[in-house]
């Protein structure tokens, strides 16, 4: 009877006739169908699967995880595929006519070639061949364009190829704060700043769902370690929860709309954030309300009925135990027929948003070489000049370069981890100059590509990787070569080149945080290097140039003064060696900010107090727990306050060009504060400029930082002589800071200051305003560390 009413109720809810595809009406009645489910289809729909591929689903080769289908419903699997520089999958030769998928849905060996002795696990007839995807650089090189129309073109570009592919949705973008500069993630985090890290967030996220396809908002919330980061408690004040750690992804979910948020892997106040109801239920849905679906970051299981009671909908990448913990639960009466139905309804709502449920077929590739194009302007964008000494750059082509650095020949895309993405090339930095017109000095490539081949053939632990396999993640960083008894191919090299381009390579992963010796520090061959080149040809009258291929922040104050010009290329992804040259040839004026400070030294930085040391830490403080000490004082929060010295500020870049403000205006409209400022390329080459929007706050019982970003905007390619008025716009509540001991954010009455600079220590035209009397927002009293953090007291100068 059952079987005979479900067909009939299933044609009424999903109303078949009109199915189209790719434009499939939703259900107008999910109830109706949380009604027909039964309890371990519902246990299942919250727990990811292997995949289907039924002709209601498919599946996608190197997705990182599936929903559960039940065709008799019509409700198919989707997937859902890292990542933040773009789509992670498997690109399947079309020379197979089957697949077989692990028991983790990675596709393991196609049956036709290789029968695995005849007893495959079901081989699914291939229904399309997924190629390679475009990567592009890293979030933080993305960050560093500050440029938001270009965040919401990658996102198109990811949107498209995930689309083409049939990906659902795409696990992006990480917002987590570079709290320190050896959190070995924070290549795929945007910032120091919450502002810069939402905004630019909210803006991949836009671009992705444009095309119809998901994102996910991560790490939710204070991943910024990875030390013990499956465990540790992040034990954070509320105040600095609120201005920094949440901030981000409030401001991220107030200028976009994720269809997923990720839970972090680590405790918040003592709980695992992805069954902290204060975090998910009172912050995320009731304070912001959010709502889309929450799913668990990957791998690591919890207490499933914590979770789902916690907040959390959708356990990934799902194991039988879940369902069985589920079905329990609420058997027991530990999880309630409500909370069940809640986590059912988030999970089916995004199934009938996706394109699988909108019956995807396979078309056509996706257009990888116009992504590329992208990729390298993204690339070039971010880009960050910190030093041209009398101009050096750009360089005309033809020029004789010597060219030192083992990453010059085998360069950075990208890092390691789930952000990998299977590209079809990466262009070195040796082939980039080479394209763009460069004479590279024979002998020296030579030595290198020697030295390059012999690291690969001594570090290479997967001899049999496929060739996309080793431009991923079995793509290994070939340390310096030591050139100590190379002193006469150095003296050579600058009598037989007119400049010398030294590249610096650091690579960063999942796996672990960064080092302090021979990582944020440079290490010794690199030290003798950077001095004998810039000794031996200045001696010339020769000139040299460092380009850091390098995932993040660095030691930079003992060895600055060496080269003339030192350019920050990041992780630029895919194109990295045409992006550079690009620059390097004045192709492209720089226009590319820091997203976060250079310090001095390591020891500067407040959270190096509380940050675990790779090797040494392996329990207690700094694993099992982290002391937040330095609250809200992150990056130039702490370094402008304090005036203490930096190497390179936050938002620092030079340009070929050089950039004049004019004297700013501020009006109030409709609630809003507007600023308006014009800025005139008064140099010699067309250039872009960032206008940075800072604000100082009068001093009350709060203790404020002298600076807080609050907003930003680019101006388009002015030609020499061309100005852009730059409207920039912030409302009362944005200005607030955070009153920890009534709840509340608090905007006090009083005289502020509003700057405009092109660094955060560069401030160029100010203007005041008032604020008459004081405005409150009052918040729920959540988040509380389970041992009151001892906060950093700030001495000022
Ligand atoms: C990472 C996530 C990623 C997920 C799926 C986890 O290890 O922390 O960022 O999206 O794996 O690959």
């Amino acid at each position: 009877m059952k079987k005979a009413i479900i067909p009939i109720l299933y044609a009424l809810v999903f109303s078949f006739g009109n199915v189209l595809a790719g434009n499939k009406p939703l259900p107008k009645d999910i109830n109706s169908i949380i009604n027909q489910l039964t309890l371990e289809q519902k246990a299942r729909l919250l727990v990811g699967c292997t995949g289907s591929d039924n002709g209601l689903s498919h599946m996608v080769a190197g997705s990182a995880g599936y929903t559960f289908p039940i065709d008799s419903l019509g409700i198919p699997s989707i997937n859902l595929a890292d990542g933040p520089v773009g789509v992670r999958i498997t690109p399947v030769p079309s020379n197979w006519k089957y697949i077989v998928y692990d028991s983790l849905g990675i596709p393991s060996t196609d049956p036709a070639e290789n029968p695995v002795s005849g007893k495959s696990p079901s081989p699914y007839p291939i229904k399309k061949y997924t190629s390679y995807c475009t990567c592009f650089p890293s979030t933080t090189a993305l960050a560093a364009t500050w440029n938001k129309d270009i965040a919401r073109l990658e996102g198109n570009a990811i949107g498209d190829e995930a689309r083409a592919y049939g990906v659902d949705i795409v696990l992006t973008p990480g917002i987590n704060i570079m709290r320190n500069p050896l959190c070995g993630r924070n290549f795929e985090y945007f910032s120091e700043d919450p502002y810069l890290s939402g905004i630019m967030g909210a803006a991949m996220i836009n671009g992705i769902q444009d095309k119809g396809i998901g994102t996910s908002l991560k790490h939710f919330i204070a991943n910024n370690q990875q030390t013990g980061k499956l465990y540790n408690d992040a034990r954070i004040s509320q105040r600095a929860l609120r201005e920094i750690y949440l901030k981000g992804f409030e401001i991220c979910i107030k200028n976009s709309d994720p269809w997923t948020v990720m839970g972090s892997y680590n405790k918040i106040g003592g709980k695992y954030t992805q069954a902290n109801p204060e975090l998910l239920q009172t912050i995320l849905r009731d304070e912001w309300k959010y709502n889309g679906l929450i799913v668990t970051d990957w791998y690591k299981k919890r207490d499933t009925a914590d979770q789902l009671n916690g907040g959390t909908d959708l356990m990934m990448p799902g194991e039988q135990s879940q369902i069985d913990e589920i079905i329990a639960g609420v058997k027991s009466g530990r999880i309630s027929e409500a909370t069940l139905n809640k986590s059912v309804k988030y999970t089916l709502e995004l199934i009938f948003k996706s394109i699988s449920y909108k019956n995807w077929k396979y078309t056509e590739a996706p257009n990888l070489s116009e992504n590329a194009e992208l990729a390298r302007s993204i690339a070039t964008e971010g880009m960050v000049l910190l030093k041209n000494d009398n101009s050096f750059l750009p360089i005309p082509k033809g020029t004789k370069i010597a060219l030192f650095g083992a990453t010059a020949y085998k360069s950075i895309a990208g890092g390691t981890g789930s952000s990998n993405v299977n590209k079809a090339h990466i262009t070195d930095i040796s082939t980039g100059l080479e394209n763009g017109g460069y004479q590279l000095n024979n002998r020296l490539k030579g030595i290198y590509t020697k030295f390059v081949e012999f690291q690969n053939d001594l570090l290479d632990k997967h001899p049999q990787s496929t060739d996309w396999e080793k431009l991923s993640y079995n793509r290994t960083v070939i340390p310096e070569m030591d050139l100590t008894k190379a002193e006469n191919t150095i003296e050579q090299e600058a009598k037989n080149s007119d400049i010398a381009l030294i590249v610096i390579g650091r690579g960063s992963g999942e796996e672990s945080d960064r080092r302090l010796e021979g990582d944020f520090y440079l290490t010794p061959e690199e030290k003798f290097m950077i001095d004998k080149v810039s000794s031996q040809f200045h001696a010339l009258g020769k000139k040299v140039a460092v380009v850091m291929n390098v995932c993040g922040v660095m030691e930079m104050n003992s060895w600055k003064e060496k080269p003339d010009a030192i350019l920050l290329a990041w992780f630029p992804g895919q194109e990295c060696g045409d992006a550079i040259t690009d620059i390097i040839s004045g192709k492209v004026n720089p226009s590319g900010k820091l997203p976060m400070t250079f310090p001095t030294d390591y020891f500067d930085i407040p959270s190096s107090k509380n940050f675990p040391m790779v090797g040494e830490t392996k329990s207690g403080k700094n694993f099992d727990y982290t002391n937040y000490e330095e609250d809200i004082w992150v990056g130039y929060r702490y370094f402008n306050t304090v005036k203490q010295s930096i190497v390179y500020p936050f938002g620092y870049g030079l340009s070929y060009t050089n950039f004049s403000f004019s004297k700013p205006k501020i009006e109030r409209k409709n609630n809003k504060w507007i600023a308006n400022i014009e800025v005139t390329n008064t140099g010699n080459v067309s250039g872009k400029e960032v206008v940075q929007l800072y604000i100082s706050a009068p001093e009350t019982f709060i203790q404020k930082p002298d600076i807080e970003l609050k907003a930003f905007g680019k101006t388009r390619e002015l030609k020499p002589g061309e100005s852009e008025i730059i409207k920039l716009q912030f409302t009362d509540y944005d200005i607030a800071s955070f009153d920890e001991n009534n709840s509340q954010w608090l905007t006090s009455k009083g005289k502020y200051l509003l700057s405009f600079g092109s660094s955060s220590n560069d401030l160029k035209a100010t203007i005041p305003f008032s604020i008459r009397k004081d405005k409150t927002w009052k918040v729920n009293d959540v988040l509380k560390p389970v041992e009151k953090v001892n906060v950093m007291k700030l001495s000022i100068k």
